[in-house]
């Protein structure tokens, strides 16, 4: 056997008796962080979880790296060797030549030359990556790559099964159990006993609990940033708790005792005068669920938005997906005369949104109808109709939600009779499994589960419509309704 061979089986030993300890799971992580680098004659070694969106990446066990290098600031998957999250093993020689490093300048200072990063597989779909960075340029050979991946799969084997073991535990007390469940947008979130030891304070797993409930991303910890320094040493660094991507800001919790406070406070002023770009907020709980409420994301006051079980699309879903489709048409219409009309009162989010990106001339009108009955029986009858003439126009059928499908049926047959030189439709959210009518489809935001869902203009009895997201009803309030 090479040299190399005997390390990578040193490695292993150390390895497999970590993960078969009653050792807590951050602290086989980082043992199986540590012979990695051991193994691979490395500076460091960190191990990352993919956020529920998918777009940065956490650190949850990490060994030999500093840790103004581990939070250097935020990781973007997509930006940071985007080639893993496509399932490859990385390897980059000399960092200082490479181009796929987010933050090239720390790994200098970190005196880091080489990267090696392998995805973390769950039965294919990629949940992290474990990455390993060489003191000096290096090529990483075959046998390192295989040796990685094969931590790789051990270290996802020991999130799954300690999953599992967190499952079985709460046997006892089964989670009611719904169709809901079976929504494949659900993201995963981090396992249970992972985020347990991963934050300082409990307050902090409950803010992030309220966050992965409106689906708003978040990172721990990603960023120190240095305050003072002492003969070019850094003497003292401040860590905030939270980084949310998608408000661009970092939080720091706090709770009421004011020594504390005070100190934060000066922390937070520092900063600022340092970085006068970062924006970040003091908050005790008070605070964060005024924040919340701010961006919408809370009825003021209440625990949380009353009568939603859970938030199927975040504000910032739906916007991403109305902006690309909104680029979609603009590619599609161009050179052509457009029409947008829209059904009231349900479309009004989604058609202000869309035609705000839509980068054509256009005309909107919109029509009104009541409906009677439901399923196959059900009528509709138009109370508003058009203002413009579509004859010979392309007209863009903007729809919030096809259930049945038996409204836009109607509504089509109608509007073709004014006689449009074409006719499609657009819709942001797509109940498939309920079609009745076989209506056709050009652009779909969402497909969704048979759920009432509410928000972005969709009510429920005129209520929901100011949600700035898309939220499932508690099943309780619907089949109250049923029993009337
Ligand atoms: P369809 O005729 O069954 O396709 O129903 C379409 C209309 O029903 C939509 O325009 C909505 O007004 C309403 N609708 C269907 N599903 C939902 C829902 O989940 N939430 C709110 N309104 C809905
Ligand atoms: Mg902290």
């Amino acid at each position: 056997m090479d040299d190399s061979r005997i390390k990578y089986a040193e490695a292993f030993k150390y390895i497999a008796k970590a993960t078969n300890s009653s050792l807590p799971l951050t602290k086989v992580l980082n043992s199986i962080a540590k012979n990695t680098t051991k193994a691979l004659r490395a500076a460091g070694c960190a191990i990352m979880l993919l956020s529920p969106q998918k777009e940065h990446l956490n650190i949850i066990a990490a060994h030999g790296l500093s840790d103004l290098y581990l939070r250097k600031g935020i990781v973007n998957a997509r930006k940071s060797l985007p080639d893993i999250l496509d399932g490859k093993v990385v390897t980059i020689f000399d960092i200082s030549q490479d181009e796929q490093t987010q933050y090239p300048e720390a790994a200098e200072t970190e005196k880091i030359g080489s990267i090696i990063g392998a995805p973390l597989l769950q039965k294919g779909d990629i949940i992290g990556e474990v990455r390993v960075y060489g003191k000096e340029p290096k090529h990483f050979s075959k046998g390192d790559a295989d040796f990685l991946t094969t931590v790789a799969n051990i270290i996802a084997v020991t999130l799954e099964r300690n999953n599992l073991y967190q499952m079985l535990t709460k046997a006892e007390r089964p989670e009611k159990t719904s169709r809901r469940k079976k929504s494949t947008e659900t993201p995963k979130p981090t396992p249970q006993s992972l985020r347990q030891s991963i934050f300082g304070h409990p307050s902090e797993e409950e803010f992030a609990k309220l966050l992965d409930f409106y689906r708003l991303e978040w990172l721990y910890e990603p960023r120190s940033f240095p305050l003072a320094w002492e003969n070019g040493k850094v003497t003292e660094m401040f860590t905030p708790d939270f980084y949310l991507p998608d408000l661009d800001l970092y939080i720091e919790l706090t709770t009421l005792k004011q020594s504390l406070v005070t100190e934060k406070n000066r922390k937070v002023r520092r900063l600022q005068e340092l970085h006068p770009e970062i924006n970040i907020k003091l908050l005790n709980k008070n605070d964060y669920l005024k924040l919340l409420a701010k961006y919408g994301y809370r009825a003021a006051g209440g625990a949380k938005v009353e009568g939603i079980n859970r938030v199927l699309l975040s504000h910032t879903q739906i916007q991403r997906r109305v902006q690309a489709l909104a680029e979609q048409i603009s590619r599609d219409y161009a050179g052509r005369q457009l029409v947008l009309i829209g059904v009231l009162k349900g479309v009004i989010c989604f058609m202000s949104d869309l035609m705000q990106h839509i980068s054509l001339p256009l005309a909107i009108d919109f029509m009104a109808i009541t409906s009677y009955g439901s399923g196959t029986e059900s009528a509709v009858k138009i109370t508003k109709d058009l203002d413009t003439d579509i004859a010979n126009l392309h007209v863009l059928m903007v729809e919030d939600i096809v259930d049945t499908g038996m409204t836009l049926n109607y509504i089509l047959g109608h509007l073709s009779s004014f006689k449009p030189a074409t006719l499609r439709v657009c819709t942001l959210l797509d109940k498939r499994i309920r079609r009745l009518a076989d209506v056709p489809l050009d652009y779909i935001g969402f497909e969704i589960p048979d759920e009432f869902v509410v928000g972005y203009g969709l009510d429920y009895h005129g209520e929901y419509r100011n949600l700035p997201f898309i939220g499932g009803l508690e099943p309780k309030l619907i089949e109250e309704e049923q029993l009337k």
